[in-house]
């Protein structure tokens, strides 16, 4: 079984408790990255308590200089990344009249524009390495229409950012796709939203953080090898149902 180094952006958030575990589970070094290094740190030790192996960054996705500096430091401390999973991101609740055009770009910096950037960034190691795996942490919402218009249109250009990718990575040996979690178990999800989940999604269940790990891990394995520009749901078939109900319910 190959080991990657996996870099993992928004590594101290909810759902990457569950991705940091299941990655350090298949054997790869993790590489926690987070805006906020005291979370960053965190999320390394718990990875270290259960015996994987990993290190923290703290950087800011959407500074250039941070992504830059984050290359070399991960370089000097662990080598070549293998492995970029886009975790980082932000749900702003503003509909379109409580929105004005610096807090609609703020959100596409950060859920869109962020994993441009450490994508470009690292993706030349990848190429020269003939080999890597990229997962874009998307949602639902990048598929599906939404309240709240800057999360929807910066995951659907995460999503569609994805698919464009296979033709820079064509013939590199390098994969790239997205997973569209629905609601997960995380801080991010508010109580009227996990209120709703027995009566609106199809499997009556909110969706676990190693749920999302489980599926990440799967998409570095070699047996993914041939997954490429996929957009892969991960919402108890919520998406496929969504257009019976009341859009109030997301
Ligand atoms: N929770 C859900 O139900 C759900 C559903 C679908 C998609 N998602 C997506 O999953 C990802 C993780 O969500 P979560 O629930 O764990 O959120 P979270 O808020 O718990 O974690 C997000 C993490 O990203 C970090 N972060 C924010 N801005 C950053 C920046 N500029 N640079 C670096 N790090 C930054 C935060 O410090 C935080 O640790 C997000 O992209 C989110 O949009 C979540």
């Amino acid at each position: 079984m190959r080991t990657l180094n996996t870099l993992i952006t928004g590594a101290g958030g909810g759902m990457c408790r569950g991705i940091n575990r299941r990655i350090a589970e298949a054997g790869h070094t993790v590489l926690c990255v987070d805006l906020d290094s005291e979370r960053a740190e965190a999320a390394a030790a718990a990875v270290r308590g259960d015996g994987g192996k990993a290190f923290a960054f703290a950087a800011d996705v959407t500074r250039a200089d941070d992504v830059a500096s984050l290359r070399r430091e991960v370089l000097e401390q662990v080598g070549p990344v293998q492995a970029i999973v886009n975790a980082a991101g932000v749900l702003d609740r503003k509909m379109l009249l409580d929105h004005d055009a610096e807090s609609f770009a703020t959100v596409l910096g950060i859920n869109l524009v962020g994993p441009f950037a450490v994508i470009r960034e690292f993706a030349q190691d990848m190429i020269d390495a003939n080999f890597g795996r990229i997962v874009n942490v998307s949602s639902i919402a990048g598929t599906t229409g939404y309240p709240y218009p800057s999360y929807a249109a910066s995951k659907a250009g995460l999503s569609n950012l994805t698919r464009s990718l296979l033709m820079d990575f064509w013939g590199t040996g390098i994969t790239v796709n997205s997973v569209c979690p629905g609601v997960v178990d995380t801080p991010m999800v508010i109580q009227e939203v996990r209120d709703q989940v027995p009566n609106k999604v199809p499997t009556g269940r909110i969706v676990e953080p190693e749920e999302i790990g489980a599926l990440v891990a799967f998409l570095l394995s070699d047996d993914a090898r041939s997954i490429n520009g996929a957009d892969l749901m991960i919402d108890g078939g919520a998406t496929q149902i969504f257009r019976l109900f009341d859009p109030q319910h997301v």
